[in-house]
Formats: C-alpha cells, sequence, structure tokens
C-alpha cells in the first residue's frame, strides 16, 4: 500500500490528546485541534468539525480510549461500567452514521473479557489503532475496485467529501480519484458544492486539487445540465448507513443525483466500508434522518442571508432507494443485482 499523496490525516492518536484537523476551518486554513476529553470529542463530531462516517467513527474510538486511561476506578466492574455511560454520551453526538456506533460498540466489546484495569486501558488504545490502521486498508481496497469502474479520461460526478478526510485516509467515493494520480490514469470530477454546509467546495474540491486531481466545482442545482453537456459517465457517492436490502443514507441530495443517473443511464455507484452497513435494519425506512440547526440554511459565514422568522426544513441527509443503486463498492469487492442476498453473504450472523 502506497501513501504518497500530499494529504493531511485527519485524526492522530497522541496518548495525551488526539490532534484533529478542523474541518471547518478548511480550505481557508489548515488547522490542528487538541482534544483532551470526552466532551472535546462530542463537540468536534457534533459541529463537523471531524465529519464523514469513517472519521466519526474513529475520532469517537480515540475519545473513549482517551478517557477511559484516566478513570481511576481500580474495580474492573466499574471501569466497565463507567466505559458504557460514556459510549452512550458519545452515541448522542450524531443519529445518522452507523460506524459511530460500529466503533463505540466495538470498543466496549474489546474488554469483555478483559480482568483488570490496566489492560483494560492498553487494550482499549490498540483496539482504536486498530480501526484506523483498518480503516486505511479498507479505503484503499475500495479506490481499486472503484477504479475498475471508471475509464481513462472519464467525467465523474460526485456530492458532499467521502474522502480521505473523511476516512483515516484516501477516502471512499474520493479513493479512485486519488488512486488514478498514482496509478496515471487521467480522470475528470465535477464536485457539486453541497449546500448547506458545503463540504464539496470547502473539503472535497480542496482534498482533490492536493493530490492533483482534475476537479470542477459546480453549485448543485447545476448537477442536470452539466450531466449533460458535460458528458458524465458516472456518479459516486459515499454512504453513511446501508440497510440490509441496499438503500443507503448519504449526504442530502444524494437521492436527486440518483434519480439523475437514472434518467440519464449513467451508472450511480456508493462506495462505503463493511463498516457503514447496518444489517440489523431491513430498509432505509429505519434510518434516523439527522435535522440540524436552522443557521446551517439561514446564514452563510455568520451573515443572515434569509429573512427573520422563516420556517427551516434541514435533513442532513436522504435515502436514495437500492433499485436506483447501480453497484455498492465496499472492500471485498463489488455488490450488484440482489442486494439483500448480497449483504447477507457479507453478514452471515445477522
Ligand atoms: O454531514 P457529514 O459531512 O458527516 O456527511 C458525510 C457524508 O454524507 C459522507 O458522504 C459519508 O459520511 C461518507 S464519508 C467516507
Amino acid at each position: 500500500m502506497t501513501t504518497t499523496l500530499p494529504l493531511p490525516r485527519s485524526v492522530q492518536w497522541n496518548d495525551t490528546h488526539i490532534t484533529l484537523l478542523n474541518q471547518q476551518a478548511l480550505p481557508l486554513s489548515i488547522e490542528y485541534l487538541e482534544l483532551q476529553t470526552l466532551e472535546d470529542v462530542w463537540d468536534a463530531i457534533k459541529t463537523l468539525k471531524v465529519r464523514g462516517a469513517p472519521a466519526i467513527g474513529i475520532t469517537a474510538a480515540f475519545g473513549l480510549a482517551l478517557a477511559a486511561s484516566r478513570y481511576e476506578e481500580d474495580n474492573i466492574d466499574a471501569f466497565k461500567a463507567r466505559l458504557n455511560k460514556e459510549r452512550d454520551y458519545l452515541a448522542n453526538s450524531r443519529p445518522t452514521a452507523v460506524n459511530l456506533f460500529w466503533a463505540l460498540d466495538r470498543m466496549v466489546g474489546s474488554i469483555q473479557e478483559v480482568t483488570s484495569v490496566n489492560e483494560a486501558k492498553t487494550t482499549l488504545v490498540h483496539e482504536a489503532i486498530c480501526i484506523q490502521v483498518e480503516d486505511e486498508e479498507v479505503c484503499y481496497s475500495i479506490g481499486n475496485y472503484a477504479l475498475s469502474l471508471l475509464n481513462k479520461q472519464d467525467s465523474v460526478m460526485t456530492i458532499c467529501n467521502a474522502g480521505s478526510i473523511a476516512t483515516a485516509y484516501y477516502g471512499t467515493a474520493l479513493a479512485p480519484f486519488h488512486l488514478s494520480i498514482e496509478k496515471e490514469i487521467p480522470l475528470k470530477v465535477y464536485a457539486c458544492e453541497t449546500r448547506p454546509v458545503l463540504q464539496g467546495s470547502r473539503l472535497t474540491a480542496w482534498e482533490l486539487q492536493q493530490s492533483g486531481v482534475d476537479v470542477t466545482l459546480i453549485t448543485d442545482n447545476m448537477a442536470a445540465h452539466t450531466i449533460k453537456t458535460k458528458g458524465i459517465k458516472a456518479i459516486i457517492v459515499g454512504a453513511d448507513r446501508i440497510a440490509a436490502n441496499g438503500d443507503t443514507a448519504n449526504k442530502i441530495g444524494t437521492y436527486g443525483l440518483a434519480l439523475l443517473a437514472k434518467s440519464f443511464e449513467i451508472p450511480f455507484y456508493v462506495a462505503a466500508p463493511l463498516s457503514t452497513f447496518d444489517p440489523a435494519i431491513e430498509s432505509g425506512a429505519e434510518i434516523p434522518i439527522e435535522e440540524r440547526a436552522a443557521e446551517e440554511i439561514t446564514h452563510l459565514n455568520g451573515s443572515r442571508i434569509a429573512p427573520e422568522g422563516i420556517s427551516v426544513y434541514n435533513p442532513a441527509f436522504d435515502v436514495t432507494p437500492n433499485e436506483l443503486i447501480t453497484a455498492i463498492i465496499t472492500e471485498k469487492g463489488i455488490l450488484k443485482g440482489n442486494y439483500k442476498q448480497e449483504i447477507q453473504k457479507l453478514f452471515p450472523q445477522q
């Protein structure tokens, strides 16, 4: 696996604190925060200083390891009880991306058989590091599978930021573009700006520029016209939660792009790791959709752009029904056809 891309890492473990790339400050400044407490971690997730499903999970895992490293309980049962409480606190930060719960539950599960507090503390740090290291490998694999679906010189559209900074490294939907630079397979990317909080223009445009990808920024309402006039060959997006039938929650606007892909008869791909699947829920109807503050829509950079007193609806995600998805690209391969069957093969115990 190569790591020659000029991309920063969004989350780094430092024993006494977590170093976090502040995604709210990008692209104007590359600023790192020191997260010292569980409250710092909760706030960073809630306020989108770290965002993107896998990066949220990794940060929460390190947050739990950091908090637990300071527990003064010397009884293992009391230690585990406190860890469970703090797991629930972090789980309350954002509701949609299942990676958050997946990572927190994996952390709690890692010490179930442990009988001493010291061993529990080292096990938790080790588990969080494993979650991060594995995610980088997983993203590299997703990137290679995704690249196999694209041809040299293709123009491809994406939304939000399912990039390196949303994961341990490489990204999911953006991984093929980063790898295309290393493999010298030129591709052209059209990035939707992604209202309301502009992960497309602030993060994807910046991230792809960093690695030298040919990226063009458009506003979200330019998607149909751009597909038609620029000959877009495929749309690729990330995911926050994939149900047992393949229905996929991702950034608001994704569903609209899937409908456009159908209308223009171009493939619509979802790129996501197995940690983003929620085989316990049957369909997308069961995915909780986060609604965020009205100010994300009524204000831009702190300035009001809508009338005082206006009613606002601000869902952060939408659900794309499985029948609109051409393929789901995972680290284990490319899923197509009957998603329910394909997903069941990956999660046989469910
Ligand atoms: O609100 P965000 O920025 O956390 O939403 C992120 C997305 O919708 C991403 O596409 C998804 O988490 C995949 S990131 C690899």
